[in-house]
């Protein structure tokens, strides 16, 4: 499939996503955001052991997402700004539902909706140039992608509402103590080549595995300890029927590396 806004390439079971639209700084239309929706649909449906990964990030070097678009915005109505809210609202829940990880690259400005974008990726990698923020209030609006909710997951209520009430912008070095991004590098090809490293590792190990811990992980939320544990142990009895488990375990016994079906 192509796309008007987004570049896809795959690697050997390593998809590269990269937001392309260069001139807007990569603000998110409803147009990149339906083909977002369209595209995280697809992956999806790919068998497990297909896809291994994802790194997404923005074209160009200033930007990676300057947030949703401004322009678009102003002249919505309620009823359109709320249905443009549940449109980018479902993005971040459809990379967090992908069954392998997705790893943000933020290059540049991470604004309002594009620091959104990099909260529903599984963490976050920046170069030294990367800002994140969520400006939302100086437009006389509130982060409606996900914003209220996942960065108060990331770095905890009082830095969220410090952030999200002052609009301030975070540069990598803070974003790094707080907890933000993982790991800051020089420029966008360290950090790409960082990106594809990480998932390479993810690689070695079992597809089945590696998903029923990135499912339990973002479904945690808002449940009591005895729900977590259940969930926890829902996901032990999901493994131990895997024939990822079998190899893996069958693997070590008999000191070879395993090879993981994925199933
Ligand atoms: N929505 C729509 N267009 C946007 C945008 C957004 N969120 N962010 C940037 N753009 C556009 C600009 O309007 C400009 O378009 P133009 O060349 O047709 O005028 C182009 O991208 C380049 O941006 P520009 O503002 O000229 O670059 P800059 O380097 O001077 O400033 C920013 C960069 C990121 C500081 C500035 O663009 C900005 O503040 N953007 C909005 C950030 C924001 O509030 N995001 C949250 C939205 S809820």
């Amino acid at each position: 499939m192509t796309y008007q806004t987004l570049l896809v390439e795959d690697h050997r079971g390593v998809v590269t996503l990269t937001i392309n639209r260069p001139d807007k700084l990569n603000a998110l239309s409803e147009v990149v955001l339906t083909e977002l929706k369209d595209l995280l649909t697809a992956l999806a449906a790919k068998p497990s052991s297909e896809v291994r990964g994802m790194v997404m990030t923005g074209a160009g070097d200033r930007a990676f997402i300057a947030g949703a678009d401004i322009a678009r915005m102003a002249e919505m109505t309620p009823d359109e700004g709320a249905a443009f809210g549940q449109l980018g609202q479902a993005v971040p829940r459809l990379l967090e539902a992908l069954p392998f990880p997705v790893i943000a690259c933020v290059n540049g400005y991470a604004l309002g909706g594009g620091c959104e974008m990099a909260m529903g990726c599984d963490y976050i990698f920046a170069t030294e140039a990367a800002v994140f923020g969520q400006p939302e209030v100086s437009l006389g609006l509130i982060p409606g992608f996900g914003g209220c909710v996942r960065l108060l997951r990331f770095v905890g209520p009082g830095r969220a509402k410090e952030m999200i009430y002052t609009g301030r912008n975070v540069k990598a070095d803070e974003a790094l103590r707080i907890g933000l991004v993982n790991r800051v590098f020089a420029g966008k090809q360290e950090m790409i080549a960082a990106a594809v490293e990480s998932i390479g590792l993810i690689a070695a190990k079992s597809p089945v595995a590696v998903s029923v811990c990135k499912q339990i992980m973002n479904e945690l939320e808002g449940k009591t300890t005895s729900e977590r544990m259940r969930l926890e142990n829902a996901g032990f009895y999901r493994v131990f029927g895997s024939e990822d488990k079998r190899e893996g375990t069958a693997a070590f016994l008999a000191k070879r590396k395993p090879a993981f079906p994925g199933k």
